[in-house]
C-alpha cells in the first residue's frame, strides 16, 4: 500500500463556516418521491436477531475518549464506539430493502455539502422503511447492539438516508464520495445494499482516534486516506451487511466507487433517556434542509427531547422499557 492515497481512495473533508451559512439560505429544492408507491409491505419477520458478539466491537475508550467525554450517566453505559458487521433484516427483508431503495435513485439530488448523491427522508417517501424504523423487533435489535434504548430520531429529514455511489455518467465530473465528516447523529447504522463484488471502491473508511487528533492532523490524513496507519477499512461484504457507528464522535468517509455501483443505507436513532446528549447541531443539518425547515425541525427535537414519552406515544413509536444488552 503506497504513503499516499490515489486520486481514486482520496476524500476531502466536509466545508465549515461561510459555507454553510450560504449553503443555509440557498437549500436544494426538497425531494420528492413516485406519485404512488410500488414496494411490498414491511413485514415484521424480516427482522433478524444480531450476531452479539460481532468481529469488530471498539469502545470509545478505543478512539482516545476519556471517561469524562463518554456519553451516558449514572446506570446507563454508552461507550460503543463502532460494531459490526451484524445483520439485522433476514436475507429476503435486506432484498426487498434493496430494491425499494434502488427505485428511489432517481429522486435522489446531487449535492457536494457531505454525501455526493443522497436521498434524505426517506421515511417519509417508503411506508416500508417507515414501518421497520418503528417495528418493535427492529428497535429491540438496534438496542440491544448499542445496550440503550434507541428509537427513530425526531429530525425526521436525516433520520434515514440512502447514499448512492457509481462512476458519474458524465466521466468530468467527481464521482460521488462521502466527504471525511462527523455525524450530528449519535447512533448511526450503516446497511450496505450491495455485494462488495458489485463494485470497485466505495470503501467506508473511519479514522480509529479523537476528532481532536483528526482535526490537528487534517491534511495528513485526508491525503492518505485508506494508506493511514489509523485509517480503517469497515468490512462490508454482503447485501444486508450492517455497521453501527457513533456517528457524532467518529470521523468517516466514503471512497469513490470506480466501477458498478454502490447502495446504502444509514438509518439514525435517538436514544428516549439520554436526549439532551443528542449531539446535532443547527448549522450542522441548515445547509442540507435550508433555514426555516431547520428551524421547524429543530422545535421537534427539543420536545423530544423535553418529553419523550409524549413524543413517542404521539408518534405510535413504541417505548422499551430498558434496553435489551445494557
Ligand atoms: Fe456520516
Amino acid at each position: 500500500m503506497t504513503a499516499q492515497a490515489s486520486q481514486e481512495t482520496r476524500v476531502a473533508a466536509i466545508t465549515t463556516g461561510l459555507d454553510r451559512l450560504k449553503r443555509s439560505l440557498h437549500p436544494d429544492p426538497r425531494a420528492t418521491g413516485p406519485d404512488a408507491v410500488h414496494e411490498p409491505p414491511w413485514n415484521s419477520a424480516y427482522v433478524a436477531h444480531a450476531d452479539p458478539a460481532p468481529a469488530i466491537t471498539a469502545r470509545m475508550a478505543d478512539f482516545g475518549y476519556s471517561t469524562d467525554e463518554l456519553h451516558g450517566r449514572a446506570g446507563i453505559r454508552d461507550d460503543l464506539a463502532m460494531a459490526g458487521p451484524i445483520q439485522l433484516l433476514t436475507s429476503d427483508g435486506a432484498q426487498a430493502l434493496r430494491a425499494i431503495c434502488r427505485g428511489l435513485k432517481p429522486y435522489a439530488p446531487h449535492n457536494d455539502y457531505v454525501v455526493s448523491h443522497r436521498l434524505r427522508g426517506v421515511e417519509a417517501l417508503s411506508p416500508f422503511v417507515h414501518a421497520m424504523a418503528r417495528d418493535p423487533g427492529f428497535l429491540h435489535a438496534v438496542s440491544g447492539v448499542v445496550g440503550v434504548p434507541l428509537i427513530p430520531h425526531p429530525l425526521r429529514d436525516a433520520g434515514v438516508q440512502i447514499n448512492y455511489y457509481g462512476p458519474p455518467s458524465d466521466p468530468t465530473q467527481a464521482a460521488p464520495v462521502a466527504k471525511w465528516h462527523l455525524d450530528g447523529m449519535n447512533y448511526v447504522f450503516t446497511m450496505t445494499l450491495s455485494d462488495h463484488e458489485e463494485h470497485a471502491g466505495g470503501d467506508y473508511i473511519y479514522y480509529r482516534g479523537h476528532p481532536r487528533d483528526f482535526d490537528t492532523r487534517r491534511a495528513e490524513i485526508t491525503a492518505k486516506g485508506p494508506a493511514h496507519a489509523q485509517v480503517h477499512t469497515a468490512p462490508f461484504q454482503h447485501v444486508g451487511d450492517t455497521m453501527f457507528t457513533r456517528g457524532s464522535r467518529v470521523y468517516h468517509a466514503v471512497t469513490p466507487v470506480t466501477r458498478g455501483d454502490r447502495i446504502t443505507l444509514a438509518v439514525s436513532l435517538f436514544c428516549p433517556v439520554l436526549g439532551r446528549q443528542d449531539e446535532n447541531r443547527f448549522w450542522h443539518s441548515a445547509p442540507d434542509d435550508g433555514l426555516l425547515r431547520t428551524m421547524n425541525n429543530w422545535r421537534k427535537l427539543h420536545q423530544a427531547i423535553r418529553r419523550p414519552a409524549t413524543y413517542c406515544r404521539r408518534e405510535r413509536i413504541p417505548i422499551l422499557p430498558i434496553a435489551p444488552g445494557g
